[in-house]
């Protein structure tokens, strides 16, 4: 067939509007973290449908989405009930805001849904359209939140190294990504970082338990370093996603509460990734027994079928904003209906199908197993992880030592590379391969993911012995 431009190795039929929509797609649409020039050089894969876990691509290829999209689509694709729910919403009210003494029954109904799920004391909900909206809304709350309470100085946001919290301003400030800050003067003023508890690269001769003791400690150090009168809040993800699936020590997230407790900051959780499933519970909250103050949420809330997100506030901080008259800030589609109605049909399907505890007892155990009889013992790879469903693992160049390559990074995304061509997304983080596949995945599916995700890295293995 005559296209220069689709990867040369994946299976292709010939739809001639593949080319015309990659030609589109150079000419005019800057894509996100991506290298305009070496990706228009190749051409962009055009995604042109999903369904359960699979996507197709324009040449009509079947691709087995390891990454939910972008952690987000837990429910799996083609929903029709999400489509309904969309379609009824923009023919009753397609916008309206909420910002002049006005609501609307989508995002009331959410709003409860919603609380109803989240820990005890939740009970209040601010929107926003994205997980970066959601932790630029965390710094404005937190720092009004000591302003209320006659602390205006406590100001500092403490997060993690190679943390991940988006990528507006603020999300990227806190986010611990240095290649991000190197574009844009980033951090802004008012935020600290400390390491992140990533044992395999971190922890040395310690155990895992007694580096996550360690690694909670550096808070403790940083707050007295800056002045607990100066800290607003710790922020973390209760496990780092886009870091490179990073499990904390089970000694971490307890250490962090007693910390933050002690000082009396505020601990907020970016549940972005974690909540509404990821972890076998409805967040990683739950899962690890944190109590926050705030939660981000964004992505699983709707399954990524509308823009959606926004922070849980525990009723200790909402009474306080409650109290204090205006909170100024907000955006217009703040609690758009559109995006209110699907994300709360998105809910009733993980109450209805009873998607959860479901997978959480019946397949992520067996996916777990088959995960680590896949990769314990391949002689490429170590640190070899999986919790609910994320699934990671590293690529090492001596498992006895721990010793890493160099050229990891690029390693991992040529891994990635054959994993696309042959029609599997997993996505490359540093020098880990990591995968969060939607929640739906039944067992039979399990195999044929860990199979694929096995042939792949065997494949790239012996490309590069
Ligand atoms: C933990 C976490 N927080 C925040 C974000 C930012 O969300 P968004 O891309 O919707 O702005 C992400 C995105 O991947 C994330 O993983």
């Amino acid at each position: 067939m005559n296209n220069p431009l689709i990867y040369s190795t994946t299976p292709r039929t010939g739809n001639p509007e593949t080319q015309r929509w990659q030609e589109l797609d150079a000419a005019h649409h800057l894509h996100p973290f991506s290298d305009a020039a070496s990706l228009n050089a190749e051409g962009s894969r055009v995604i042109t449908k999903g369904e359960g876990i699979y996507l197709y691509d324009s040449e009509g290829n079947k691709i087995l989405d390891g990454m939910s999209g972008l952690w987000c689509v837990n429910v799996g694709y083609g929903r029709k009930e999400l489509a309904d729910a969309a379609y009824k919403q923009i023919q009753d009210l397609a916008f309206y805001n909420t910002f002049f003494k006005t609501t609307h029954p989508p995002v009331a109904e959410l709003s409860e849904l919603v609380t109803k799920v989240a820990p005890a004391g939740f009970n209040h909900i601010f929107y926003t359209n994205s997980g970066s909206e959601g932790n630029d809304t965390v710094i404005r709350m937190v720092r009004h939140y000591w302003s209320c309470l006659g602390q205006p100085q406590k100001k500092v946001i403490i997060a993690r190294d190679n943390a991940y919290h988006g990528s507006t301003i603020g999300g990227a400030s806190l986010g611990g990504m240095d290649y991000m800050h190197e574009q844009g003067d980033l951090p802004i003023p008012g935020i600290a970082h400390i390491e992140q508890p990533y044992w395999y690269a971190n922890g040395g001769d310690l155990s895992p338990e007694e580096y996550g003791i360690k690694a909670a400690r550096e808070l403790e150090k940083k707050i007295l370093e800056i002045g607990v009168e100066n800290v607003a809040a710790f922020i973390g993800e209760p496990i780092q996603g886009a870091g490179g699936i990073i499990i904390p020590p089970s000694t971490y997230w307890p250490e962090i509460q007693r910390i933050c407790g002690h000082y009396g900051i505020l601990l907020v959780a970016d549940e972005v990734i974690c909540g509404f499933g990821r972890t076998g519970e409805w967040f990683g909250s739950d899962y690890y027994g944190i109590k926050p103050h705030l939660m981000t949420i964004a992505k699983g809330l709707s399954s990524g079928y509308m823009p959606i997100g926004g922070v849980l506030v525990h009723d200790s901080i909402a009474d306080v904003i409650k109290d204090n008259g205006d909170f100024n800030h907000g955006f217009t589609y703040s609690g758009h209906p559109v995006a209110c109605a699907v994300a709360a049909e998105n809910i009733r399907i993980l109450q209805r199908e009873n998607i959860i505890p479901r997978m959480k007892n019946e397949v992520m155990p067996y996916a777990h197993q088959r995960w680590h009889d896949a990769f314990d013992d391949h002689p490429l790879v170590d640190d070899v992880r999986s919790l609910g469903y994320f699934f990671a693992i590293t690529l090492v160049k001596d498992k006895a030592s721990r010793t890493r390559f160099e050229n990891g990074d690029a390693l991992a995304l040529q891994c990635r590379d054959v994993c696309f061509n042959n029609n599997l997304i997993m996505r490359a983080t540093h020098d880990s391969m990591i995968s969060a596949p939607p929640l739906i995945m039944t067992r039979k599916q399990v195999d044929e993911f860990v199979d694929l995700a096995y042939r792949c890295v065997d494949q790239f293995y012996h490309q590069i012995k």
